[in-house]
């Protein structure tokens, strides 16, 4: 393992189907006014909103409701929630739904009582939280972003045409989560694999860095091929507990932080896929799966050793008689059957991407330094150009 580094994670989990149980102790900890953050509607149907809200009643909390919170959540949204979060002084936020819901409750809790302007100090100028923050806690019902055990707090601006994601520190991460798998069988198709490929990329952009032997590394091998096992049984069967439930872990594990230790970690993929988000508002996963395989066979020739290692620990490619060539481009053609088998978007014009808007969306695109090969704004071109088709 290379470097120093400290390890700590202060969310505590509660999984598996008896999870929400946990809830009514965990609130007891916290004052009586409850900010209650959900999205479009979803946890009406699916009966979690009635769960949820009974618990809050039983444990006598006066509920403050924040509902409407879209997928890719914008700095419209979080003024409005920020106002709500400081009209009724707000003790506690609870945030049920995915990944952008959770989010927006950390967004929420670090802006509601920053005296600048939220957008310009943490998404701009990516500076420090030094105001009175609101604990966060998550019952989950999409799986994916690892939002639920991390300090990332993704927001959209359109007017900028710039989707960006702040990582906060320990005392943002959400102070426990409720991970009930069961909670995810009502997610259409097209949003479960989303997050499933959202997990991959998570694993892949921490995998893709570095040329030592690090144990992260082996973590994330493990993790993948439990994703890739689990996530085609959930295809086949979306009420396979034991996939979903797999999934569900693993997405946690992708993104908590444990598997970047030691490692300088990469990120281009999310860098492509925001802006391409910040330009079609498309779904996170989706985006990224649709510029993956043409990035990833972009920087293969850098980071050569890793690629075959992947294809060969992760995709079972046979290494006998092959060039390290040949065996990494293997490993990536058995991901992307894998990804066109699960149903995955595999291009970017799917979205509405059309090449006069390629300058623009690789004007939005950071360039991060951590991975196999720092990219030129020319490099952001031709694999965007390549996400094309
Ligand atoms: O809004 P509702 O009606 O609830 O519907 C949602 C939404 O339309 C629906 N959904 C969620 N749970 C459901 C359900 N539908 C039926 N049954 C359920 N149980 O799914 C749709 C997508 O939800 P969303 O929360 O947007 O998805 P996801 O979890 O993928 O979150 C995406 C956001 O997270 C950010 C993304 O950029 C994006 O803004 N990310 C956050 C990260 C982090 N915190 O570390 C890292 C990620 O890389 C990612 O960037
Ligand atoms: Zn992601």
């Amino acid at each position: 393992m290379l470097g120093n580094f400290k390890y700590s994670n202060p969310t505590k989990l509660y999984f598996g189907g008896d999870s929400l149980n946990n809830l009514k102790e965990e609130l007891a900890g916290y004052g009586k006014n409850v900010q209650l953050v959900y999205g479009g509607g979803s946890i009406k149907k699916n009966g979690i909103y009635d769960q949820v809200v009974a618990v809050l009643k039983e444990c006598g909390k006066e509920i403050f409701e924040d509902g409407g919170v879209m997928p890719n959540p914008t700095v419209e949204k979080l003024a409005e929630g920020c106002q709500i979060a400081r009209d009724n002084q707000v003790d506690f936020i609870l945030a049920v739904g995915g990944g952008s819901v959770c989010d927006y409750s950390k967004a929420v809790s670090v802006s509601a009582y920053c005296e600048d302007d939220p957008w310009e100090k943490y998404y701009i100028r990516f500076e420090d939280v030094t105001c009175k923050t609101i604990p966060v806690g998550c019952v989950l019902t999409m799986v994916g972003t690892g939002s639920e055990m991390n300090g990332g707090a993704v927001i959209t601006n359109h007017k900028q045409k710039l989707k960006i994601g702040h990582v906060f520190g320990d005392n943002v991460f959400p102070k426990f989560s409720i991970l009930n798998p069961k909670f995810t069988y009502s997610l259409p198709k097209y949003q479960m694999v989303s997050g499933c490929f959202d997990i991959m990329s998570h694993i892949l952009e921490q995998y893709f860095s570095g040329e030592d032997d690090n144990t992260s590394d082996y973590i994330a091998e493990g993790l993948l091929r439990s994703l890739i096992t689990s996530s085609k049984a959930a295809v086949k069967n979306p009420e396979d507990y034991e996939a979903r439930s797999n999934i569900m872990w693993t997405a946690t594990w992708a993104l908590n932080t444990l598997i970047a230790m030691g490692k300088t970690t990469d990120w281009e993929v999310h860098m492509l896929g925001q802006a391409v988000g910040a330009h079609t508002d498309a779904t996170h996963g989706m985006t990224l799966s649709a510029v993956s395989i043409p990035y990833y066979k972009y920087i293969m020739a850098d980071g050569l050793q890793k690629f075959k290692r992947y294809a060969v620990n992760v995709w079972n490619v046979n290494p006998a008689g092959k060039t390290d060539e040949q065996i990494a481009l293997e490993g990536l053609d058995c991901m992307e059957s894998y990804m066109k088998e699960i149903g995955l978007v595999m291009n970017i014009s799917e979205f509405g991407v059309t090449k006069d808007m390629i300058e623009s969306v690789a004007d939005s695109t950071l360039v991060m330094e951590g991975g196999y090969r720092v990219l030129t704004h020319e490099d952001i071109v031709n694999v965007l150009t390549a996400s094309l088709s």
